[in-house]
C-alpha cells in the first residue's frame, strides 16, 4: 500500500479493519470453486477507496455506526462484481497487477461470479431492513448498467462529443462514488440537505477519479491493468476527444480511422497516443479533472473543520494525483 494512503486512513485505520472482517464475511460460500476464487479476490484488494469515502462521510455528518459498515461492504462488494464484469466487457486479461478472473476462469465463471457478490451485498443489506441504503445503491446500479450501455453505443458509432462523455463516466462510474457518499452521510444524519450535498460531493470526485483513470490509458506507467485498452475497445475518451474537436477534418478522418481499422497496431497506436500528448489532450483533461476537484473542494468546505474533513480532502486529492 502506499504511503500516501496509509496516511490518509490513519484516522478510520481501527474502522477499516473492522470493514475488512465484514468485508471477508460477507464473501464466504460454502460451493467449493467460488470459495477459491473468492480467496483470490481478498488477497488482491484494491484501494478500497469506494468504502472509505463511506466511511469519512459518515465521520464528517456525525459518525459511523454499523450501518456505515454495511454500506462500506455493500459498494465494495458491488464494485467488486462491476469489475469482474467490466473486464468481461472489455475482454481484459490484467486487474489489480495479477491476471483478471476472465483470463483466469474464463467469461462464464466470471458473469456468475459477479452475480453472486452483487447478490451477496443485497442480502446482507437486506438482512438489516437498511433499505435506505438498497435505495441508493440500487440506483446506482441501474446508472452503471446504463452508463456502460450508452458507452458500447457509442463506440459502435464513434460519435461522441464532451457532454456525452461526461455523462457516461457520471453513470459508469460517478454514480457509485455519489452512493458512497450519499449513503455514508444517511447512516449518519437524517439532514437532507446534507445528504444531497454529500451526494453531489462524491459525483464531482467520482467524475475526476473517471478522467483520471482514462488518462492511464495514455500513459507509459504500469498501472495494474492493460493500457491502450480503451482504444481497442473504440472508447473515446476526454483527451482524444478534445484533440478530435481541434483537429482538421482529414486529421480527425486519420486518427477515427486507427481507432476503428487500427486498433491492434502497435505503431498506429503509438502515432494516435503521441498526437494526442502533441495537441494538449492530456493537459486539457487534466484542467477539467481539476475543475471538478475544486467543486468538490467548495462543497466540502461548508462543514465544520475537523480531522475527518481534512482526510476527505486528502482522499480527493488522492483521487487525481494516484499512481494506480
Ligand atoms: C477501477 O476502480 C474502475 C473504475 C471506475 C475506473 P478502482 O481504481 O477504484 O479499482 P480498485 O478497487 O482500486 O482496484
Ligand atoms: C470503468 O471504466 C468501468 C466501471 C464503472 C466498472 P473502465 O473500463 O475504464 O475501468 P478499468 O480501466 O477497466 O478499471
Ligand atoms: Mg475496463
Ligand atoms: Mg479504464
Amino acid at each position: 500500500m502506499s504511503e500516501a494512503i496509509q496516511q490518509i486512513q490513519a484516522p478510520i485505520a481501527k474502522e477499516l479493519t473492522y470493514f475488512d472482517k465484514y468485508f471477508r464475511s460477507a464473501m464466504r460460500t460454502e460451493v467449493a470453486l467460488l470459495d477459491r476464487i473468492t480467496r483470490y479476490l481478498i488477497k488482491r484488494k484494491g484501494k478500497q477507496l469506494r468504502p472509505m469515502l463511506v466511511l469519512f462521510s459518515a465521520h464528517i455528518c456525525g459518525g459511523i455506526n454499523p450501518s456505515t459498515y454495511r454500506g462500506a461492504a455493500l459498494v465494495e462488494l458491488l464494485h467488486t462484481a462491476t469489475l469482474i464484469h467490466d473486464d468481461v466487457v472489455d475482454d481484459s486479461d490484467e486487474r489489480r497487477g495479477f491476471f483478471s478472473l476472465n483470463a483466469l476462469w474464463k467469461n462464464k465463471i466470471s458473469v456468475l461470479v459477479g452475480d453472486f457478490l452483487l447478490s451477496r451485498g443485497l442480502l446482507m443489506a437486506l438482512e438489516h431492513d437498511d433499505f435506505q441504503l438498497l435505495k441508493i445503491v440500487s440506483h446506482a446500479v441501474k446508472m452503471m448498467s446504463e452508463g456502460e450501455l450508452l458507452q458500447m453505443e457509442k463506440a459502435r458509432k464513434l460519435n461522441i462529443d464532451e457532454p456525452v462523455y461526461l455523462d457516461i463516466i457520471r453513470q459508469k462510474t460517478a454514480s457509485l462514488f455519489a452512493s458512497c457518499c450519499e449513503t455514508g452521510a444517511a447512516s449518519a444524519t437524517d439532514d437532507k440537505d446534507v445528504q444531497e450535498r454529500m451526494r453531489l460531493f462524491g459525483e464531482k470526485v467520482g467524475i475526476a477519479f473517471q478522467i483520471k483513470d482514462d488518462l492511464f490509458d495514455y500513459g507509459d506507467d504500469d498501472v495494474g491493468k492493460p493500457r491502450a485498452i480503451d482504444i481497442k475497445e473504440r472508447k473515446l475518451t476526454l483527451p482524444l476527444i478534445h484533440v478530435l474537436n481541434k483537429s482538421s477534418w482529414a486529421e480527425r478522418r486519420r486518427l477515427i480511422n486507427i481507432v476503428k481499422n487500427h486498433n491492434t497496431d502497435p505503431k498506429q497506436v503509438r502515432y494516435l497516443i503521441d498526437y494526442v500528448a502533441d495537441h494538449d489532450g492530456l493537459t486539457y483533461s487534466r484542467a477539467v479533472m481539476q475543475q471538478y476537484i475544486r467543486e468538490a473542494e467548495a462543497l466540502l468546505l461548508q462543514f465544520e473543520p475537523s480531522p475527518a474533513r481534512e482526510s476527505l480532502i486528502a482522499l480527493m486529492h488522492y483521487a487525481i494525483d494516484r499512481k494506480k
